[in-house]
């Protein structure tokens, strides 16, 4: 997915820490450390988030790559504690246990969670205990990819390039839709609220939706929106199949937990109606630069044509399903015995859409940097700077092919 950037994440959900390697970034970045922080707490917050976000209060501690506030091309290293460890330092231990240990202790899973990796990766690793897949399999590790994609962020804040999101549904309940395009920066106000929707009144109704289903014991999804304002026509490519953007912002977005759709622009709406309705026509508009002096009478194609950026907000949603480990647990099998059983409960949230939009940002802002990268290269960000601004007043100034 990424070619340009390497992004490296490890740790467990309950191991001492989780990491981010990130290699690849031109040099002379300013980044500020607050971004970071700023980021990992966006993704901590939602209403629906459970016991582990209390405890939890991830600071992102970078070992490498930036220096006197800049970043010097090598790979930045961040550290993400786990606080939690603490509690289970025994059951994550390094060294093997004592051959009369206890189950309890160790905190042994054979009660496998419907919904999540417990019982493909043990059979697919050959693993008698659950917890061996499930602490990896944790989106706990969503944190390093947030500390990542907050550099991502930074470089593209850059070059005038926004990533925001919005959540658009929960459960049953959707938000009522936005009358205008959304300003670039719009994250900072659905930061405000409680699941991050722009509509006060859906997102009461939101609210509402989540605490019935935390008193039921059960678990919510829904929708989030993220739009990426401010990228120039021609980032991806039409000529092979690995280097159109459309499948590698899917790509990226289902690459997150709990994911089981991605829309871009209209969405699976193109299907219901016919050509006419679908496809944005085009006028000459000498001012808009990043679209090449064309713009488009709206933006069904959500940013996209041929694989590549048209110049438009880049648009894409995401639907996550309902949290797998339920306060009511689904009937499993008890994996040492056969015998039916429920499945093992470990702490959990409720729901996390807001969580994951922030994650689809994060995701989202390293796949750009990527391809920005990608078009303009340069070891530095300054030789970057003459390539972007050389694309850009071509755009601006010339007939295509002349
Ligand atoms: C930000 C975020 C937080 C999550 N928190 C939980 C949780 O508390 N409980 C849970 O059962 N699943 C949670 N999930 C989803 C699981 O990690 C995911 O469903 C599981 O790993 C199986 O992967 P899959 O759904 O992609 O097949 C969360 C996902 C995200 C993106």
């Amino acid at each position: 997915m990424l070619r340009r950037l390497r992004l490296t994440t490890a740790g467990e959900s309950h191991g001492p820490a989780v990491i981010a390697i990130l290699e690849g970034l031109p040099a002379g970045l300013g980044v500020e450390l607050e971004t970071l922080r700023r980021d990992l707490a966006r993704r901590q917050g939602g209403h629906g988030r459970g016991g582990r976000m209390r405890i939890e209060q991830d600071l992102g501690e970078v070992m490498s790559g930036i220096r006197l506030g800049e970043t010097i091309a090598s790979p930045v290293a961040i550290r993400i504690p786990n606080k939690d460890h603490g509690n289970w330092s025994e059951a994550m231990a390094l060294e093997a246990p004592e051959p009369d240990a206890d189950d309890r202790a160790l905190r042994r899973v054979h009660l496998p969670r419907p919904g999540h990796a417990d019982l493909a990766g043990m059979l697919k690793y050959d693993r008698g205990d659950a917890r061996d897949i499930l602490e990896r399999a944790s989106a706990r590790e969503t944190a390093a990819r947030v500390a990542a994609g907050a550099l991502a962020r930074s470089f593209l804040a850059e070059w005038g390039v926004e990533v925001d999101s919005h959540v658009v549904r929960i459960g049953p309940v959707e938000a009522r839709p936005e009358p205008d395009q959304l300003q670039p920066g719009f994250r900072a106000e659905a930061d405000k609220d409680p699941v991050r929707c722009l509509d006060s009144v859906g997102s009461r109704a939101m609210v509402q939706a989540i605490d019935d289903a935390r008193r039921a014991g059960d678990s919510l999804g829904g929708v989030f929106e993220i739009v990426a304002s401010g990228l120039p026509v021609g980032l991806g490519s039409h000529v092979s199949w690995e280097t159109r953007l459309g499948g590698r912002v899917a790509g990226a977005i289902m690459s997150i937990h709990a994911m089981k759709g991605v829309e871009i622009g209209m969405g699976f709406g193109v299907a219901s109606v016919r050509g006419s309705a679908v496809h944005d026509e085009f006028d000459l508009d000498r001012t808009k630069t990043r679209t090449g002096g064309y713009s488009r009478r709206r933006n069904n194609a959500g940013g996209l044509e041929g694989g590549m950026t048209t110049g438009e907000p880049l648009i894409a949603r995401a639907a996550m399903k309902p949290l797998s480990s339920l306060r009511r647990p689904l009937a499993s099998v008890n994996t040492r015995t056969g015998e039916p059983a429920k499945a093992i409960q470990e702490r959990s949230d409720v729901c996390a859409v807001p969580a994951a939009a922030v994650v689809g940002e994060a995701v989202l802002c390293l796949l750009l940097a990527d391809v920005w990268i990608e078009k303009f290269g340069g070891d530095s960000m300054g030789e970057m700077r003459c390539n972007v601004d050389s694309y850009l007043q071509r755009l601006a100034t010339s007939i295509p092919g002349k």
